[in-house]
């Protein structure tokens, strides 16, 4: 099934460094973007709790969260390859093993490569938010993303949304109240106060500073 990409390709070829980062440091974390429906408990070598981040941009939240929860294990989804490399980096420098990381769209990850069923959390993190109205139709929070979502959560699994973006935290919120895999955490038709244990990226930081509010959600699959 085709969808519209929630996001642009950027082609900017990697510096030799970034490549030698890639060279060493994809075999030891990176998953290959090919067919196979993944065995999570493979992949990361033992049975612990699986959450997946999609968009992690320069993967400063999930860094901070593996290295807070050792005892979970990070599938981590973006487009973005020098992100990626920054990634890369940092788990390599804070010796995680808890980490995995897919260059891919999130879209057809979770809709090709991951059973049913299997994560305890999924995380997005100040997705895109395509203000232009003629957009729109390319944010990732759309009703069909959410019923993939719900499909791919376990029972009583966590999703956890955040954004800056006003407009997109409400259609957030339309399309996820009227999900019914999913209940408020908080109150029905209500955001989230933040998290404390949300770790602070670079997108927050730069919407707090343009003075936008700050909203959260959060959802637990029935
Ligand atoms: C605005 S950035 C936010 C990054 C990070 N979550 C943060 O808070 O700093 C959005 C990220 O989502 C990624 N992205 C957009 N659409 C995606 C998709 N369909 N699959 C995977 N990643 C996607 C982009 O490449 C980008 O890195």
């Amino acid at each position: 099934m085709t969808h519209i990409r929630s996001f642009v390709r950027r082609c900017r070829c990697l510096t030799p460094a970034q490549q030698h980062v890639l060279d060493t440091l994809w075999p030891l974390f990176g998953v290959e973007n090919d067919q196979e429906v993944l065995d999570l408990n493979a992949l990361f070598g033992r049975e612990a709790k699986k959450k997946m981040e999609i968009g992690f941009g320069r993967g400063d939240a999930l860094v901070t969260m593996a290295k807070t929860h050792p005892e979970h294990d990070y599938l981590g989804i973006d487009v973005y390859r020098p992100g990626t490399n920054h990634l890369l980096k940092e788990i390599k420098a804070a010796q995680l093993t808890n980490v995995r990381v897919l260059c891919a769209d999130a879209v057809d990850v979770l809709q090709y490569r991951l059973p049913e069923h299997c994560l305890d959390a999924i995380y997005l993190f100040f997705p895109d938010p395509w203000p232009k109205r003629h957009h729109h139709k390319r944010r990732l929070v759309q009703p069909e993303f959410v019923q993939l979502i719900a499909t791919r959560i376990k029972s009583g699994g966590c999703f956890h949304l955040a954004t800056d973006w006003q407009n997109y935290a409400e259609q957030m919120l339309q399309v996820l109240e009227a999900a019914p895999e999913f209940i408020n955490c908080v109150k029905e038709g209500k955001f989230a106060p933040r998290p404390s244990a949300r770790p602070l990226t670079k997108f927050e930081q730069r919407g707090r500073r343009l003075g936008h509010d700050i909203r959260d959600l959060l959802y637990r699959r029935e």
